[in-house]
């Protein structure tokens, strides 16, 4: 059974359907800690009404990210943690951070990757015109949104969205995309060649 910790730092529906996979046996892990730099965000009320401990870890009281990280990578440590998911989780780790937990950390991004990283994906793949969007779950590396991908699902885009209607439903296939990640990593499926993702069979 594998450790999890997730890091979010804002409403976590993404974490409630990985609480919702665990509980229906559908993944051999249990989340040990919820992790956020937000102390309003909603993922820490989620985590609380399933009986999961929680720490807020707020970027602003120190001065250095480096020691804001020493802080999160403490608890990692303090519990034995052996994936890390990123799930909403707003910031960038450092490359000192990656580096402890290679190919151990995972995020979930609201687009087709390599196409819009960073902010606000949905919105720059509405203004360009995009016809197919999606969701990627990839390894964290120490670029923006750039590590091996794990899994992507495809969704069309309609001529009648907006910033509104496309986020909503990539959201549905996310909370299908991330467990599904996260289920085949604890069951060791997840190889990585030449900076490749393969799932064993
Ligand atoms: C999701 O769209 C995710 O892809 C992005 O941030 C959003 C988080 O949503 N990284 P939630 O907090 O899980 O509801």
């Amino acid at each position: 059974m594998i450790r999890i910790a997730v890091l979010a730092s804002g409403r976590g529906t993404n974490l409630q359907a990985i609480i919702d996979k665990i509980k229906d046996g559908k993944i051999n892990g249990q989340i040990k800690i919820v992790i956020s730099d937000n102390p309003e965000a909603y993922a820490l009320k989620r985590a609380k009404n399933n009986q999961i401990e929680t720490n807020v870890v707020c970027y602003r009281q120190y001065q250095r990210k480096r020691e804001y990280e020493q802080e999160i990578l403490r608890l990692l440590k303090n519990y034995n943690i052996d994936l890390v998911v990123l799930a909403g989780y707003m910031r960038l780790l450092s490359p000192a951070f990656i580096k402890e937990y290679r190919y151990r950390i995972i995020n979930i991004h609201p687009a087709l990757l390599p196409s819009f990283p960073g902010l606000h994906a949905q919105r720059k793949a509405l203004e360009y015109g995009v016809k197919i969007s999606g969701c990627t779950v990839h390894f964290v590396d120490e670029g923006m949104d750039t590590g091996p991908i794990i899994l992507q699902k495809a969704v069309e885009v309609k001529q009648s969205d907006d910033e509104e209607s496309l986020p909503n439903r990539i959201l549905k296939y996310e909370h299908q995309l991330l467990p599904e990640a996260i289920r085949l990593f604890a069951q060791n499926k997840i190889q990585i060649q030449d900076n490749k993702v393969f799932i064993k069979g």
